[in-house]
């Protein structure tokens, strides 16, 4: 059996991509997914998740909705245009309907009944604020050592995407993505936008997704707010499906090159709140100079192959 993962998503385009990823991909055992707020209200999410699911014929798969709001503070992001007014770039309803109904309990009782019942460590893919990890990590510290690793997509070491300075996964839950990112319970793996726009896919690529299959053709109608959005943003014919780079690292460990650097999180009310403070100093300088912050190690994602993440993406969507 191949890696053990729970998915925490916000579709989300991106997210649908990843999702189906993981769904489509026979050595990896997709235990459950949880929702939370993001790119739309957790209700859309939490649908759309278990759209995708049906789309890729995993309706064995539990899906668990969370939470509706970051952690400490009111919610200061608004739903992100770029994924459209249903998230799905108002095409949701091109995926089928989903027939299981959603577990009773809510996405805290399906992440500990699953690490419970798990025989071997779990690896957790959050591809969303953090909301949901940070709060079991505070509810249940007892299953930290069930957790093989936190693979997250998230956070910018160069300029960021919700705001100047902060990424939009952290900056909608920067407490949460400090807890659990600086918090030490369990081991890190951040994938930032730095990294994810490296491996972004041309519409001629996505053109030969939708001929592929029904899966490549249901994600590709779901991709235009979502390319036209980054169309702006790129000033190219391209869009970056960040989730999917994080989920298939989750997926095949070592797909990206990380470096075990400190990483800090603003949780301040200022310009650079969400921000992901990530030291690339050369350590021989960064040991003379460091001074005590509220921040972890977390292993980085500092390079990809672009190729190698594609061919990965076309072999695994692509299967009849
Ligand atoms: C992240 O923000 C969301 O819009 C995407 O789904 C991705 O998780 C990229 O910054
Ligand atoms: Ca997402």
């Amino acid at each position: 059996m191949g890696t053990r993962l729970i998915i925490d998503t916000d579709p989300g385009v991106d997210d649908a991509f990843a999702l189906a990823l993981a769904a489509r991909s026979a050595d990896v055992d997709l235990l459950g997914v949880t929702t939370v707020f993001g790119n739309v209200d957790v209700e859309l999410t939490t649908a759309n998740a278990r759209r995708v699911l049906a789309l890729c014929d995993r309706e064995d798969v539990p899906v668990a909705g969370g939470a509706a709001r970051p952690l400490v503070h009111p919610r200061r992001t608004r739903p992100s245009s770029a994924h459209g007014d249903d998230g799905l770039s108002g095409r949701s309803d091109v995926l089928p309907a989903p027939r299981r109904p959603v577990e009773p309990g809510g996405a805290g009782r399906l992440l500990a009944g699953l690490l419970e019942a798990a025989d071997e460590p779990v690896t957790l893919a959050p591809i969303g604020p953090l909301t949901n990890i940070a709060a079991l990590l505070a509810s249940r510290p007892d299953l930290h050592d069930r957790i093989a690793r936190v693979v997250v997509m998230g956070g910018a070491v160069g300029g960021g995407n919700a705001t100047a300075a902060a990424e939009f996964n952290v900056f909608s839950d920067p407490e949460a993505a400090h807890r659990v990112l600086t918090g030490g319970e369990v081991p890190c793996v951040l994938v930032p936008m730095d990294v994810t726009y490296r491996c972004a896919v041309t519409a001629e690529w996505l053109a030969g997704l939708a001929a592929s299959g029904p899966v490549g053709a249901a994600l590709h109608a779901l991709v235009p707010d979502y390319l036209a959005h980054y169309r702006k943003a790129l000033g190219a014919d391209a869009m970056v499906i960040h989730d999917a780079v994080a989920v298939a690292e989750a997926i095949a460990p070592g797909l990206l090159r990380t470096e075990s650097l400190p990483v800090a999180v603003e949780t301040s009310a200022g310009p650079a709140r969400g921000a992901t403070v990530v030291d690339r100093r050369r350590s021989e300088v960064r040991g003379e100079t460091e001074v005590p912050v509220l921040g972890g190690r977390v292993d980085v994602a500092v390079d990809a192959d672009p190729d190698r993440l594609r061919a990965l993406l076309t072999e695994r969507l692509a299967q009849p």
